[in-house]
């Protein structure tokens, strides 16, 4: 063929893919746009016209794809970015929406959206709102049995206790005080904002544990807020105030400043979570802390194919109890071959109903992956860094690959693209957990393992715990939500290999002994213990490399972990 019927082949399949699309034939058009983009890639025309069958069809997903593409080729027009809006809105991607708006050269129509998008932004808002109002979340405390005395008649380590006294929501918290507070911030001046805090179940724990902080708790229902005032008053809690409270509208005014706030499992709920960051932004003191907890997109797929696929059978119910019914119908008899079996593994569906609405039937959510994280703070003008690091260590997930090729592809690789590639070779992260803070404040290195840490004061990061079995002593971790997650530790830098951790009966003196108070010189000579300086150093060295213990340079009096 000449290259002048090869044109001609071209433009004629771009007039009858046009003319499928005029005449409502949509499959047939995006086959005819499909072919002369296999052809031309970078064809912005092409680009454009299949996004456009692909949102009058209605898979707006596909169709911000191509838009995303097309605006990667160059610079991006209004009829782009106001079809990308407009894709964005019938989705619920409000935010999104609004910013490919508010980049639209100003006319009336676009000042049309904008307003329209504010006002789904109320009644969002207003129909979550009206879910946590019916279904307050969490419920695990009055489900999991935990005795309504529960702090005076269990046992010291009971599972109870633990989960009241050690809120998984805030297990973060005594991390980050660790990591970037203790050493110039003395606890019982801390102003502590949990937004969103539900029914209370982690606020209420944390707050009896610090009797000398101030803590705030705000969240948009009031029901939820008065089980908290309930949870608080049974276990004596007086250092908390509650108020009802939209973070949407949040102001310093209304509450003035915070060192630390907690947001966990709220601003993915938000009609525009980059407002909430803001508004909690503005909240923050300069030197202040964000810990936060929001939804990752990739371990929750089942969850999002269960909705889509329950979408379709439930159009016409509008009872959400009767839908909670329904679910529990499904949920009964999924097998373990398929898929959504997975959905199992949240402990949210044991809960009650308060659990399946939240987790399945939740009015209004979105959810990230670590790069779109980065980048929404970034716009924020804030610092992320995500607890998850080190199961996102792409290099963690590179070692099983013996083919030096494709590890020296990945190597090059940037380091979103690395993330990237890490985070589907996971697929299961469904929750992104992070600390995060304003670019202004420069927070105190962590110290490296010192060179004279026999004059150091060692803490043991309280969400460690020493445990005993067997096989002998172990420290169990209990971050990451409360999983159990390691009971090894790496064996050597590049994480090729996960060992146990042996520690034995004069060791597990020691580190019980880990509390900020005695410098390790003191602790060894307290114990007497027939300890070798050599292997001490080892083990230290080993905990200190996995953030599980820290190192000070003078006593630490406040620290009660
Ligand atoms: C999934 S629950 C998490 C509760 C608690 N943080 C926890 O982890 O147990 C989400 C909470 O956010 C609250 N919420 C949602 N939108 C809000 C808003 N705009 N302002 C304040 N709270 C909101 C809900 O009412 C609900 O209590």
């Amino acid at each position: 063929m000449n290259i002048n019927t090869y044109l001609q082949n071209i433009e004629e399949l771009n007039r009858l893919s046009i003319q499928s699309y005029q005449n409502g034939d949509y499959d047939n058009a995006i086959f005819g746009f499909d072919k002369l983009l296999e052809l031309n890639p970078y064809d912005r025309d092409t680009l454009y016209n299949l996004s456009k069958v692909y949102y009058d069809s209605g898979k707006y997903e596909q169709c911000i794809n191509k838009l995303l593409e097309l605006l990667d080729t160059g610079d991006s027009d209004d009829s782009t970015l106001i079809l990308l809006g407009d894709s964005y809105c019938n989705i619920n991607k409000l935010s999104e929406a609004l910013i490919c708006y508010k980049r639209v050269s100003d006319n009336k129509e676009v000042k049309q959206k904008i307003k329209k998008v504010k006002e789904l932004y109320k009644i969002e808002g207003d129909k979550l709102q009206k879910q946590y109002m019916s279904y307050p979340y969490p419920n695990t405390w009055k489900n999991q049995g935990i005795p309504d005395d529960y702090l005076n008649n269990v046992d010291c380590n009971s599972r109870q206790r633990r989960q009241v006294l050690y809120p998984t929501q805030f297990l973060d918290i005594n991390f980050l005080q660790l990591k970037y507070l203790f050493e110039y911030k003395e606890l019982r001046k801390l102003r502590i904002l949990n937004a969103g805090c539900g029914t209370g179940e982690g606020l209420v724990g944390n707050a009896f544990r610090y009797p000398e902080v101030e803590y705030v708790g705000i969240d948009i229902s009031s029901n939820s807020i008065n089980i908290a005032k309930e949870h608080a008053q049974k276990l004596g809690v007086t250092n908390i105030k509650f108020y009802q409270k939209n973070i949407m509208e949040l102001t310093a005014d209304d509450l003035g400043h915070f060192d630390i706030i907690i947001s966990s499992g709220v601003l993915h709920h938000l009609p525009d979570p980059f407002i909430g960051i803001k508004n909690l932004k503005e909240l923050l003191k300069e030197d202040g802390l964000l810990s936060g907890m929001v939804y990752g997109t990739i371990g929750r797929r089942e969850i999002y194919d269960f909705r889509d696929m329950f979408k379709l059978m439930i159009s016409d119910v509008e009872q959400t109890s009767e839908k909670v019914e329904m679910t529990k119908c499904i949920l009964d008899c999924l097998s373990p071959w398929q898929r959504l079996d997975r959905l199992k593994i949240y402990n949210d569906l044991s809960i009650g109903d308060q659990g399946i609405v939240d987790l399945l039937l939740n009015e209004r959510e979105t959810s990230y992956t670590t790069a779109q994280l980065s980048e929404l703070f970034e716009q924020a003008d804030m610092k992320i860094e995500f607890h998850d690091d080190n199961y996102l260590d792409p290099q963690f997930f590179m070692y099983g690959i013996k083919d030096s090729a494709i590890r020296e592809r990945f190597k090059i690789l940037n380091q979103g693209a690395q993330r990237k590639i890490a985070e589907i070779l996971n697929g299961s992260i469904y929750k992104h957990c992070f600390v995060s803070y304003k670019k202004i404040f420069k927070p105190k290195e962590r110290l490296p393992f010192p060179e004279n840490w026999l004059d150091y004061y060692p803490i043991i990061w309280e969400g460690a715990k020493l445990k005993k079995d067997n096989k002998g002593y172990f420290i169990d971790l209990i971050f990451k939500y409360g999983e159990s997650v390691s009971k090894v530790v790496p064996e050597d830098k590049s994480r090729q290999k996960l060992r146990r951790l042996a520690i034995n009966e004069n060791e597990a003196l020691f580190l019980r002994n880990c509390g900020g108070k005695f410098a390790v010189r003191e602790i060894l000579t307290e114990i007497k213990g027939n300890l070798e300086i050599k292997d001490m150093r080892k083990l230290l060295f080993t905990l200190s490399k996995i953030d599980v213990l820290f190192f000070f340079e003078h006593k630490q009096q406040n620290y009660n972990g």
